[in-house]
């Protein structure tokens, strides 16, 4: 990738998403344009997504269900989410795309598919380390070329059925060698699970390629937010398995006593993906992942990569001299970093500079221990860190407001009284008042 952007000049948003001109009140009176550093959290929608979503409205119907024309348009469109996602991963033939509701919802299923014992690090989200209940906990070392080391000993000490793997850090947003992780789990005989939900986002994948099993991610984090994630992988775990959710669709036929579970014949249970969607699918959810998909690979990754790289040195070079502030990561050799910054200051509480950013400046962080708490208390920060995480919308001008208003903190400036109370901090007195949602 040839760099054409420079951390030093203006650098715009490279998509409109919604939200883009939102303004909010500061405690101090009056309001300023909102400064979205949380899209590792929630993504605002892109307005290709909103586009697409307003367009399938009018025929919004039952998907699998209905014989009517609005029926049959909802369910080509729900079938043809799946391609566009498929395209998206470079998934190959022997693939399926399941729709769910957000990684995690992916992540619990195929926990309920793996034929055997699952090695996970200590550094994942809490989403890719409670679902696997018979997991083995690997602890990550200080560079990623010996924690890649420790995962190949554990994973060929004894039989494993998959390795469970984050494609890039929610907390430090470290990128892991993914190509290089599949290699190693297929020659010690296990799978491979890519948690995606914070790579998807920020780079290109490519399953085939990387010769990778499983992958999972959220729509609300790929500009999508209307409650469709994804689980993408080899059919055979699948079809083996019992059905995640018993009901409608996920089944062929259905008789008395197969209702009751005691005698056969059981169930029919039909085929992934059908197998693991019972219920009415959620078709706007799945349109809207897929617009979310067609839209990023339009934008091309080598340009979402480039800006956010660039907007990214931009804060670490202006935070770089704070007096007390630590950044967070994990490997000295990680080769790749996605839009996030994570840190602390010393002398303030993360949830202290969180509360001060949204009130006196309009700017939106997440604090805390992002569901990561093995991970934070590792990087000696059990009481959490301060994150910034950077979206398609941000620019140079956000990164700038940040910058200034940190330094402000340190240089103990601020204008308002903080405090805590039943564990979360406020401005006091509130002087805002929350936009009604529903005017
Ligand atoms: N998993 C999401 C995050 O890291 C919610 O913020």
């Amino acid at each position: 990738m040839t760099a054409v952007l420079t951390a030093g000049e203006c650098v715009a948003p490279l998509a409109r998403v919604s939200g883009s001109d939102l303004r909010v009140p500061l405690v101090q009176g009056g309001d300023r344009t909102y400064v979205n550093f949380d899209c590792a959290a929630s993504a605002p929608a892109l307005s290709q997504v909103t586009d697409r979503i307003e367009a399938l409205l009018p025929t919004y119907s039952s998907v699998h269900r209905g014989a009517g024309y609005a029926s049959r348009v909802s369910t080509d469109c729900y079938e043809k989410a799946r391609e566009s996602v498929a395209r998206f991963v470079g998934a190959g033939d022997e693939q399926v795309v399941v729709f769910t509701r957000n990684t995690t919802d992916s992540l619990n299923l195929l926990a309920g598919c793996v034929p055997g014992s699952t090695v996970v690090l200590d550094i994942e989200h809490h989403a890719n380390l409670l679902p696997w209940k018979n997991s083995r906990v690997v602890r990550a070392a200080d560079t990623l070329a010996e924690t890649v080391r420790l995962l190949v000993a554990e994973l060929c000490s004894r039989p494993s059925a998959l390795l469970a793997v984050t494609g890039a850090s929610n907390v430090t947003g470290e990128v892991l060698p993914i190509a290089a992780l599949a290699e190693v789990a297929h020659r010690c005989g296990a799978r491979i699970l890519v948690d995606a939900a914070q790579l998807a986002p920020h780079r290109r994948i490519d399953l085939e390629a990387w010769g990778v099993d499983y992958l999972a991610f959220s729509g609300h984090k790929l500009y999508a937010p209307f409650g469709a994630g994804v689980l993408v992988g080899r059919r055979d775990w699948l079809d083996d398995a019992e059905p995640y959710l018993a009901g409608g669709g996920a089944v062929r036929n259905v008789t008395v006593e197969s209702a009751q579970w005691v005698s056969a014949p059981a169930p029919e249970w039909a085929s992934a993906p059908a197998r693991h969607e019972a219920g009415t699918p959620n078709v706007l959810g799945a349109a809207a992942l897929a617009a979310a998909c067609d839209a990023l690979s339009d934008l091309d990754f080598d340009r979402v990569a480039e800006h956010e790289a660039v907007l990214r040195s931009r804060i670490l070079d202006g935070l770089e001299s704070v007096d007390g502030l630590e950044f967070l990561r994990l490997w000295s050799d990680a080769p790749d970093t996605v839009g996030i910054v994570t840190f602390t200051i010393d002398g303030f509480e993360p949830g202290e500079i969180a509360a001060y950013l949204s009130a006196e400046h309009g700017i939106g962080v997440r604090d805390g221990r992002f569901c990561a708490h093995p991970l934070l208390e590792r990087l000696g920060r059990p009481d959490g860190a301060v994150r910034v995480s950077l979206g398609l919308g941000s620019c140079s001008e956000d990164v700038d407001r940040l910058v200034d208003a940190v330094r402000t903190l340190v240089g103990g400036n601020r204008t308002w009284i903080y405090a805590k109370e039943g564990g979360q901090w406020n401005p006091v007195p509130e002087r805002r008042f929350l936009l009604d949602a529903q005017r």
